[in-house]
């Protein structure tokens, strides 16, 4: 990061948050002679004399040509109640930020304030403001001041023992005139990387991207990828004579009532696949279930049942009507009422968390979807079509049609697993690290491409999208994706 610097030894460096030192350390030993630093914690002793034990928050407004570190990275509701009261009383908190905001963001924005024309931020911090909503105020505030010229993305790399997150570093510099390109290294490794590697670059993957832009996401995303993005939402656009409504997208949650799947709190006391013999009454309470680990490409390669009641009976009655799937759970009882209960008073038989139980009991097909899915070594998702039978458990997000959907059920979970919408969530949805997020929200605002039931030949790609996934699904021969992937093809030329 000290290698970043383009301005001269001399240049007024700060370290907003200097911790053991580690930054002014290889400042110094780069030669650089006008250091200041600021460190909130006075118990961290190190022998630089000119760190100010004070907080960078409320420190005045000094100029710099360089601000350099690794900012505090802290939640609000995290924060201690000294931090919350200096933020409280923070002009540029209060005016750009509020309780939903990370601590890091005033940092990047008070260093950039005291920054002079031309002078450069590099820091290393997590990626997530990157595209929240609550950091929008932040991003809009950089790039309405200066441009990014260099970002280095290491999606889960292991930098720091004990913190999991993706990290990423950037070079931003304060000025009017902006850099066209972003000079994006992306990290190809998964291993923590030696200093030879980061010093020689090897690796990373270089990429440019366009330069952000005010009241643009910011994707890491290269011009042509962008341009197939742009190309793709097109297609979902809403046709209306309203001008509020016209060029908005469909989206899937327009067409989609999503959930996520229901909480046992311990489901080895509530898989009863095994149990050989049932009486009627605990058939009526079995439901078949799908986790994550079920689920495979299109359709689901396991399933298991568990035992599931929403009576209210006591113990007595449990023991009574249910008397083989008492025998199997008597043994986890302990267990089951060690479960974290959400505040309510569930007994040790009972889901503590059914959740969405009622929209799954609708007597309708549904689409089923890890709540997590790693990419690192896989190009698709596995969004799978099930019966009315099959209920998601807690890692899986399930998906039923609203009832003014026209399109099949087929047809929508072929178009999710479609690689338009894989490709636009790489960018677009919540992605940490190689893990995109599949909760109700990020699936609800993937763009969806209706079919113009007026077009003969759109609703002709729409049947036989339709009858070559139930194809695919009882043959499970590639021509029939193959089919699928060049109907829609024709749906998004
Ligand atoms: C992530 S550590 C980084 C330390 C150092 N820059 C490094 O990389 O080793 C963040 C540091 O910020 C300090 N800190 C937290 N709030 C601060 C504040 N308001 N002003 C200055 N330092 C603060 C913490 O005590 C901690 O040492």
């Amino acid at each position: 990061m000290v290698n970043l610097i383009q301005h001269n030894k001399d240049a007024r460096v700060l370290e907003p948050s200097s911790g053991k030192g580690v930054f002014l350390k290889n400042l110094e030993n780069e030669g650089f002679t006008n250091i200041s630093a600021y460190e909130i914690d006075n118990s961290i002793g190190n022998e630089y004399n000119y760190i100010k034990y004070q907080s960078f928050i409320s420190s005045p407004l000094d100029p710099y040509d360089v601000v350099i570190g690794n900012p505090p990275y802290i939640r609000w509701k995290n924060l201690e109640p000294e931090l919350k009261d200096e933020l409280a009383t923070s002009y540029l908190w209060n005016k750009y930020f509020n309780s939903l905001c990370d601590y890091h963001y005033i940092f990047i924005l008070k260093s950039i304030e005291q920054l002079t024309e031309g002078g450069e931020l590099i820091f290393i911090c997590t990626e997530y403001w990157m595209n929240t909503t609550h950091s929008e105020s932040l991003r809009e505030y950089m790039v309405n001041n200066g441009y990014i010229s260099d970002m280095y993305h290491f999606k889960e790399a292991n930098l720091f023992e004990d913190v999991c997150a993706s990290f990423i570093i950037f070079r931003y510099v304060k000025s009017n005139n902006k850099a066209k390109n972003i000079s994006l290294y992306k990290y190809k490794q998964t291993n923590t990387p030696s200093y030879e590697e980061l010093i020689s670059h090897t690796c990373f993957e270089r990429i440019i991207i366009p330069q952000f832009e005010s009241g643009k996401r910011w994707l890491l995303a290269t011009k042509e990828e962008q341009k197939q993005l742009y190309t793709f939402e097109l297609k979902c656009r809403k046709e209306s004579t309203d001008l509020f409504i016209k060029g908005s997208l469909d989206r899937i949650g327009d067409i989609c009532d999503i959930g996520n799947g229901m909480v046992s709190g311990l489901d080895k006391a509530f898989n009863v696949s095994s149990l050989d013999e049932t009486t009627e009454y605990e058939k009526s309470h079995i439901i078949n279930v799908l986790k994550a680990k079920d689920l495979g490409h299109y359709v689901y390669s396991s399933e298991s049942r568990y035992f599931f009641i929403n009576d209210s009976i006591n113990e007595d009655e449990f023991e009574r009507l249910c008397p083989n799937v008492y025998r199997h759970m008597i043994s986890y009882k302990e267990d089951l009422n060690k479960r974290y209960k959400y505040g309510k008073d569930t007994n040790y038989w009972e889901f503590v968390f059914p959740r969405n139980f009622k929209l799954f009991s609708r007597k309708e097909p549904r689409i089923m979807v890890p709540c997590k899915e790693r990419i690192s070594n896989k190009n698709y998702f596995r969004f799978v079509l099930a019966s009315h039978d099959y209920s998601p458990l807690q890692d899986v997000t399930c998906l039923l049609k609203k009832k003014h959907c026209r399109e099949s059920i087929e047809y929508l979970t072929a178009y999710l697993n479609d690689h338009r919408v894989f490709n636009w969530l790489r960018y677009n949805g919540i992605v940490k690290g190689a893990i995109v997020e599949f909760s109700e929200t990020p699936i609800a605002s993937i763009p969806y491409r209706k079919i113009n039931w007026e077009d003969p030949k759109e609703v002709e790609a729409h049947n036989i999208i339709t009858t070559s996934l139930q194809q695919y699904i009882q043959t499970k021969s590639d021509k029939y994706l193959n089919e699928i992937n060049k109907q829609f093809d024709y749906l998004f030329v």
